[in-house]
C-alpha cells in the first residue's frame, strides 16, 4: 500500500450519501493524510469517522475525524456536499431556495479556518450554488469549483462505450453546461483514439442511439433517485477525480463548473485542474446547434442567478 503524500489534508462538510460517500472514496484510494468530517449532525460525523477509521488495518495510513469549522485550517481542499438531495421527480433548479441558505452559512465558516483552501462545491443546484460560493467567499474564480458536467461527461462515456464495446476510458466526449436538463452533449467532439464518431460501426452511432444515448445521460439522476432514493456512488467518484487533480497538481482536463466570462454564470466546460484549483474554460470547437443549446443552458443558469438575487 502506498503511503499518503505528506500533509495533504481534506475537509467534508456534510456527511449526507454524497460526503461520506465521497469521504470513503478519499480513504480507499488514500487521497489525503487527513480527512476532517463536518456535519451539523456531530453525532453522523462521528460515527462517520470511527466507522472509516475502523478500517485503517486495510489502509494507507489516513486520520478521519469529526471536527469543526476551525479544524478545517491547513486543509488543501473542502468539499461541501451539505444540503438535501433531490425528491423524486424535483429538479435541481427546484432544490435551489433550500441548498442556498445553507451556502450562505457554510461558505463563510470554512473562509475564516481555511482561507487557503480550494472550494469544492457538490451540493445542488451545484452550478448556481458554487456561483453563490464564489461571490460569498471572495476567493478567486479557480479556487471556488463545481462538480459541474464531470459525472455527466462520465455517465455519457459510460453509455457510448456500452454502445460501442468499447471501456468508457477509451471514449473522449464531454457534456458541458449546467449540471441539470439543459446540458449538451458535444457530440462534434467525441471520438475514439482520435477518430471522431461516425454514423456507423464499429465507431459509429446512428441518431437514435445518440438520441437515447443522451437522454438516459442528462435523465440518470432521476432514474436512480426514484429507485433508491439518492446518488452518491458515482459523483463521490467524481469528486475524488477532481481532489486527485488538485491535490497531484496534475493539470489535468476535467468537466467541472467554472466561471464562464462570456455567459457570467458558473457551468461545466473543460478546465485545467490543479493544484491552483480549476482554470478555464479552454476554448470549445462547438458545432452550430451544439453552440446554440449553450446559450440556452447559460440563459436558463442566468435567470435562476437572478431569481437568486446574485
Ligand atoms: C446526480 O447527477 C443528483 O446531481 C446528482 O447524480
Amino acid at each position: 500500500m502506498t503511503a499518503n503524500p505528506p500533509g495533504h489534508r481534506l475537509g467534508v462538510v456534510g456527511c449526507g450519501a454524497v460526503g461520506s460517500t465521497f469521504a470513503y472514496t478519499a480513504l480507499i484510494r488514500g487521497l489525503a493524510q487527513e480527512l476532517v468530517l463536518i456535519d451539523t449532525n456531530r453525532e453522523k460525523a462521528l460515527g462517520d469517522a470511527l466507522d472509516m477509521s475502523h478500517g485503517a488495518p486495510f489502509l494507507p495510513p489516513c486520520r478521519v475525524v469529526a471536527g469543526d469549522y476551525p479544524d478545517l485550517a491547513g486543509c488543501q481542499v473542502v468539499v461541501i456536499a451539505a444540503g438535501v438531495g433531490q425528491r423524486p421527480g424535483e429538479t435541481r433548479l427546484q432544490l435551489l431556495q433550500r441548498n442556498a441558505q445553507v451556502m450562505a452559512e457554510v461558505v463563510p465558516a470554512i473562509v475564516r479556518h481555511a482561507p487557503d483552501a480550494i472550494l469544492l462545491v457538490a451540493t445542488n443546484p451545484v452550478d448556481i450554488l458554487a456561483y453563490q460560493a464564489h461571490k460569498i467567499s471572495g476567493l478567486p474564480v479557480e479556487r471556488v469549483v463545481g462538480s459541474g458536467t464531470l459525472l455527466d461527461s462520465a455517465r455519457f462515456r459510460y453509455r457510448i462505450g456500452q454502445e460501442l464495446g468499447i471501456h468508457p476510458r477509451s471514449i473522449h466526449a464531454y457534456i458541458i453546461g449546467e449540471h441539470g436538463d439543459s446540458e449538451v452533449p458535444v457530440w462534434s467532439g467525441a471520438t475514439v483514439a482520435g477518430t471522431r464518431l461516425g454514423d456507423r460501426p464499429p465507431l459509429g452511432l446512428s441518431p437514435e442511439q445518440r438520441q437515447a444515448i443522451f437522454a438516459e445521460t442528462r435523465d440518470a439522476a432521476y432514474q436512480i433517485i426514484a429507485a433508491k432514493g439518492a446518488t452518491y456512488y458515482a459523483i463521490a467518484l467524481a469528486l475524488a477525480r477532481i481532489c486527485e487533480a488538485i491535490l497531484g497538481d496534475e493539470n489535468s482536463v476535467l468537466t467541472v463548473s467554472t466561471l464562464v466570462p462570456q455567459y457570467g454564470v458558473y457551468m461545466g466546460v473543460p478546465c485545467v485542474v490543479g493544484r491552483h484549483g480549476a482554470r478555464g474554460p479552454l476554448p470549445l470547437t462547438l458545432s452550430p446547434e451544439e453552440a446554440q443549446a449553450l446559450d440556452r443552458s447559460a440563459a436558463i443558469l442566468r435567470e435562476t442567478l437572478q431569481a437568486l438575487g446574485l
